[in-house]
């Protein structure tokens, strides 16, 4: 079979981590009958430099929609003023309302912890993350927070259903309801009632966000899947990629109802762009992901197989010492794709 995927190299370091992910997924689907079709197309910065009129180009957005998967870059989003986020506006445009982040331990990735394994689930449209700020007089500003029953019923729908199918035990909600009452309220009200009426052979369990940091920190091993809202999910994914080895191994999903855009969690990281260092194991880590779901979701063996093989290759890559330097190697992006291929 072949596969349409787009693919969206973004800004910084994307252009580099994305073509040795695709690398590494094309020698990986040369042992198998089946292939991806790679339709490129850009976002972000990279757009506007290359002549669009728009951050999120139209024909972008049309093009995940024909296709219904996207492996996607970082997009650069500046600090305190200038445009608003590409990645924000693409999850909203095709509401991609369900983020998938797993966090594993990785053998010869020496951290502080050992055997975590914990998947955050992050409500992708709305909490702070709408961005609707206003200044309401000099010095005075407002950011509205939003929470619908309808969005936080789908997402803790989308996490037990999760947590079910990978044989999770147990889905924490992360919220903070005893001051924002009637948000995290409704959040977790929700998650509650849709616990009770089909889930119930999923523990579940609500933590208030502050205590629950501590308790990640001190024993994420008591942990399955972390529901999150938009803010709290944000910031909770780079808090336990640092659990695994930091930001260069940790992938991540955007789905919604028809589409599904597959990117690592970190960003643009522009201290290191251009100069071929970045670590590409996790937005490859999100390609295995894009080509498990691709699996799943046309029967084709030969995509589930690939991913098998990837994942075997870079856990025995990294095993035998293979590492780029955030990880405390000396390999270069290229090098370390190439030390992946070369153990299929
Ligand atoms: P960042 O994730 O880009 O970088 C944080 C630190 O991690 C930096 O020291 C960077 O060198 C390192 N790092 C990140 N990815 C790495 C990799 N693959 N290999 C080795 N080291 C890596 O976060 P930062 O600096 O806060 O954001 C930079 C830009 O990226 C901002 O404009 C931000 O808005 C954007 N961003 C975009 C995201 C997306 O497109 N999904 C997600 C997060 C941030």
């Amino acid at each position: 079979m072949e596969h349409g995927c787009v693919l969206v190299p973004g800004d910084g370091i994307g252009p580099e981590v994305v073509a040795a992910a695709r690398r590494i997924i094309d020698a990986s689907l040369a042992n198998e009958g089946s292939s991806i079709r790679w339709v490129e197309r850009d976002a972000g910065t990279a757009a506007l430099e290359k002549g669009h009129d728009s951050l999120l180009p139209e024909d972008t957005v049309t093009a995940i929609k024909e296709e219904g998967v996207a492996l996607k870059g970082p997009c650069t989003t500046p600090i305190g003023g200038g445009f608003s986020s590409v990645n924000v506006a693409l999850r909203k445009t095709l509401d991609l309302y369900g983020a998938v982040r797993p966090v594993r331990s990785l053998d010869g990735v020496e951290t502080r912890y050992r055997d975590v394994d914990v998947v955050v689930v992050r409500e992708n449209t709305e909490g702070l993350y709408a961005g609707i700020e206003n200044e309401i007089t000099p010095g005075v500003v407002t950011s509205l927070k939003v929470a619908t029953d309808r969005a936080c019923r789908r997402i803790a729908k989308f996490a037990f259903t999760y947590a079910r199918d990978r044989g999770i035990g147990r889905v924490t909600a992360f919220h903070k309801a005893n001051i924002m009452k009637l948000s995290d309220g409704l959040f977790i009200r929700c998650a509650r009632e849709v616990h009770e009426a089909e889930f119930t052979d999923i523990e579940y369990e609500e933590l208030i966000i502050d205590a629950a940091c501590m308790r990640l920190v001190q024993d994420p091993s008591r942990f399955g899947v972390l529901l999150c809202e938009n803010l709290y999910g944000d910031v909770v994914s780079d808090l336990c990629a640092g659990f695994v080895g930091g930001l260069g191994v940790t992938p991540g999903a955007n789905f919604g109802e028809k589409n599904a855009v597959f990117e690592a969690v970190h960003g643009s990281a522009p201290d290191i762009a251009g100069k071929g260092l970045a670590n590409p194991l996790a937005i490859t880590m999100s390609g295995v992901m894009m080509l498990n779901h691709l699996s799943v979701k046309t029967g084709d063996a030969d995509m589930g197989r690939a991913a098998s093989r990837i994942r075997d290759a870079y856990d025995r890559a990294l095993r035998e010492g293979a590492r780029t330097g955030d990880l405390g190697g000396d390999l270069g992006t290229e090098a370390f794709a190439d030390a992946v291929i070369e153990r299929f």
